[in-house]
């Protein structure tokens, strides 16, 4: 069992380089099956999800090669259309994708429940919803199976601006006859990179990164070579990381407009971020003031960068609000920070933070992915050392972490520990 180990308080410096979109790649990998062709993915993060996912493929008959690092070859040619038993689908929520592909392209598909991080109840009604719309029998009784003589585009408008029904729908109706209308859709970085990358193969996809997305169903789709987006949560991350340590960080391979949302909080709470053509310059400063933030779907400031911020607002001076709007239960870790020394209090929805002046070290747990990156960025700020544990849910969405944050000169390390711990089995978003 690994854990990370941080001894705090060094102002990081430096450069650190983005890796591919975790949210955009676990999408588009299953979303090459469309193809029933070769698919060259780039960019691609090496993160356990992507890991987990081909796991998947290759239990489907899907030949998936790693040409590097970042780039992945898939051939799905000969594939089935069943991972109904699949353990590696129960371990993460994006494979929900696989419902989406495998209607779309078999216009049959049986797949276990997904599981993910627990942040409350996670239901997918919404993509049944569509899917159902779409002309599709569904059944959700031990695992999900779904059938259709074919697939019709329709309307579809969705209660909530959902990433993964926007997503699920597109993946199902671009092999559907006819035109499909997503109405209240989510607008996502990861949302248009996965309707690119659907056009790149021949899709007709319009209007992803807008409200209304209109898919004109095409007869077959082709293989394609297509670069993954820049992670804007990881980028998210590094600047809360330069703020926290009072740092002065060049963020690399970014989409600045991606970070809008981050950079002006971060500004308006006085932390100086230059935005260059794809590289975000951050630096940290003493004098910060505390604010309010809410959570909301893009292009409001993102519920998976709600920890981060939380643990920067608990070492700012006075009284900040976070108001988490996506998600029912996503408080859980404010627990571990409180080991820390931070003065929250968790009502509903809502955190009420009192600034501290200071974290001091002590053993915390990841209790999920963004959990995890807070737990990192107090151990960066905490007097003292910080012991992490439970780092295989920051494996599944930070390609590398303790080695960039090690660049940038952290101390961090990952340790083996040989004695008794109680294991939480992985789980992802
Ligand atoms: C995606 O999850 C991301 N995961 C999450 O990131 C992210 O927190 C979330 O979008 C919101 O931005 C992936 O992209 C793999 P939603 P998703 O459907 O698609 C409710 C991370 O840390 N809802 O937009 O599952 C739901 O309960 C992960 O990287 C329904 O009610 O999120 C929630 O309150 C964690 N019915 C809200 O909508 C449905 O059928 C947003 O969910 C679907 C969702």
């Amino acid at each position: 069992m690994e854990k990370i180990v941080i001894h705090g308080q060094k102002p990081l410096r430096g450069e650190v380089t983005i890796s591919g979109s975790k949210n955009a790649a676990v999408a588009i990998v299953p979303a090459a099956l469309l193809a029933n062709d070769i698919v060259i993915l780039e960019n691609v993060p090496d993160i356990a999800d992507i890991t987990n996912l081909v796991e998947i493929m290759r239990e489907m008959q899907v030949k998936v090669d790693r040409l590097d690092a970042h780039t992945l070859r898939i051939d799905s040619r000969h594939m089935c259309n069943d991972c109904a038993s699949s353990e590696a689908v129960r371990k993460m929520r994006a494979s929900y994708y696989f419902l989406g592909v495998l209607l779309g392209r078999f216009k049959h598909a049986r797949v276990a429940f997904p599981g993910g991080c627990d942040f409350g109840v996670r239901p997918i009604d919404l993509h049944v919803k569509g899917f159902e719309a779409l002309g599709a029998e569904v059944s959700t009784k031990a695992i999900i199976e779904m059938k259709a003589r074919e697939l019709v585009g329709t309307n579809i408008f969705l209660d909530f601006a959902s990433v993964g029904a926007t997503i699920n729908i597109m993946l199902a109706a671009v092999l559907a006859k006819g035109t499909t209308v997503i109405e209240n859709a989510a607008k996502e970085p990861h949302v248009v990179d996965t309707a690119n990358f659907l056009n790149s193969m021949g899709a007709d996809v319009k209007g992803a990164g807008t409200d209304a997305i209109r898919i004109r169903g095409v007869q077959k789709l082709h293989g394609s070579e297509y670069a993954i987006i820049p992670d804007q949560i990881e980028a998210g991350t590094y600047m809360m990381a330069s703020a926290i340590t009072g740092g002065d960080v060049k963020i690399k391979n970014v989409i600045p407009r991606h970070m809008e949302s981050v950079s002006a909080k971060l500004r308006e709470i006085g932390v100086s971020v230059v935005e260059k053509d794809d590289c975000i310059h951050v630096i940290g400063s003493e004098h910060l003031k505390p604010t309010k933030v809410k959570t909301m779907p893009y292009p409001g400031f993102p519920t998976d960068m709600q920890p981060q911020i939380l643990v920067l607002l608990s070492l700012i001076s006075g009284t900040s609000m976070v108001n988490e709007s996506v998600w029912d239960n996503r408080f859980r870790y404010v627990e571990q920070l409180r080991k820390l020394g931070a003065n929250i209090d968790v009502e509903g929805h809502i955190a009420i933070v009192e600034g501290v002046d200071q974290l001091q070290g002590t053993e915390v747990q990841a209790t999920d992915l963004r959990a995890g990156a807070a737990m990192v960025l107090a151990g960066l700020a905490a007097e003292g050392s910080t012991t992490i544990t439970n780092v295989q849910y920051i494996d599944r969405g930070y390609e590398g972490m303790v080695e960039k944050l090690t660049s940038l000169g952290a101390c961090i390390d990952r340790i083996t520990d040989d004695g008794p711990m109680l294991y939480t089995p992985p789980q992802a978003g």
